[in-house]
């Protein structure tokens, strides 16, 4: 699915935009003290040196809620007309946690509903953003993608437990003129269920309730082929990022900055050289932050606008990969925002 911006119709603008992660830091050579794994292979394979993740009893909704603070702040407003919450992992299966992060945000009671797309969650969740806003359903947006991966993590598999990590970021998007800067640009989705199996939590869901019997031991657990999952990152990302570009009318040589999901710096690095982007126009955090989910693309843009990586007026272009599976791009020219 894609759509082209409609150059001079109402369109969602970026007007504000922040991110939280929460204190509690782990290195690599902590991990290795509990896991068979080692600093040199999971700075070597996937980039990571460092993540951070939430303290027992941290749910959702307290990053998401820090992370939406910081952007109605950096927007300068208290009022939205909906809240969207792109995150794998609510506070509980039932009901979706955005009605409480806006309850918890004082907005009232404004529409508020989860958007589940794992790692792509953040382009999805910006376009049903977008979406309410050039419907005329909505002349401001809170979106926020914020995930507590860690806690669908099982800390004894090494494969996964070394990547993920927890984080937020939040958008505020407000009506304008498609031709502006902050303008989301035309916006490329897709899926593929028939590989629904590469990334999943096998259960919890209405498959295992419905047969009666308790989840295998670790069902509970995220789960990611690795290998494959790699192999289809690098693909799709690619793929969706031409599209993306193509529909903006740009070439690759004319974007400015680069972010992918930061899912393994491999992977960004693939992607970058097939798309024949230099490794300075590239965003990069995940050495940082490890691979936060839904959260990965507003943290990075938050936190490179906050480092001075991000400027006003650079052409951005988007991408990311995730569970579904599912895969997005999106355009952008940064706007004139302080990220908070
Ligand atoms: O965010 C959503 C999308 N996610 C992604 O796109 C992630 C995609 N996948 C990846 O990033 C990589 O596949 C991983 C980082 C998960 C794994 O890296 P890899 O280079 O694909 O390693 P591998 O799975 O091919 O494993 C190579 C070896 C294996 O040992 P053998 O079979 O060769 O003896 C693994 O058992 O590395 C072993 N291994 C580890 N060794 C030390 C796997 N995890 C670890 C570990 N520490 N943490």
């Amino acid at each position: 699915m894609s759509g082209a911006a409609r150059p001079l119709g109402r369109s969602a603008v970026v007007c504000g935009i922040g991110s939280y992660v929460p204190p509690d830091k782990v290195t690599n050579d902590e991990l290795s003290r509990r896991l068979d794994t080692s600093d040199a292979w999971i700075r070597s394979r996937t980039g990571i040196a460092e993540r951070y993740v939430v303290s027992p009893g941290t749910a959702t909704s307290d990053l998401a809620v820090e992370a939406g603070l910081r952007a109605l702040k950096s927007a300068s407003t208290e009022q939205v007309d909906a809240v969207v919450l792109a995150t794998t992992t609510p506070d509980q299966p039932c009901p979706a946690t955005a009605p409480a992060v806006a309850a918890r945000l004082g907005l009232g009671q404004v529409a508020a509903f989860d958007v589940a797309a794992v790692c792509s969650g953040f382009l999805y969740g910006l376009a049903t953003s977008s979406g309410l806003i050039a419907s005329g359903m909505a002349e401001r947006v809170l979106l926020v993608a914020a995930d507590a991966f860690t806690t669908i993590i099982n800390p004894e598999d090494r494969t996964t437990a070394v990547i993920f990590a927890d984080g937020a970021g939040a958008v505020v998007l407000r009506a304008g003129d498609a031709g502006e800067p902050g303008a989301v640009g035309p916006m490329v989705l897709g899926s593929d269920g028939e590989l629904s199996h590469l990334i999943e939590v096998p259960a919890g869901g209405s498959r295992q309730r419905s047969a009666g019997t308790p989840p295998e031991p670790g069902d509970q657990y995220f789960r990611m082929l690795g290998r494959d999952t790699y192999r289809h990152a690098v693909e799709r990302m690619t793929a969706t990022s031409q599209e993306a570009a193509e529909l903006s009318g740009w070439r690759l040589d004319d974007v400015d900055r680069f972010a992918a999901h930061q899912a393994n710096a491999r992977i960004l690095d693939s992607v970058a050289e097939r798309l024949g982007i230099p490794a300075e126009r590239q965003l990069s955090n995940i050495e940082q932050v490890g691979n936060t989910g839904a959260a990965s693309l507003p943290l990075l843009l938050s936190q490179s606008a906050a480092e001075g990586r991000l400027t006003a007026g650079h052409r951005v272009l988007l991408t990311a990969f995730g569970g579904g599976l599912s895969w997005g791009a999106a355009t952008l020219v940064w706007p004139e925002v302080q990220s908070v």
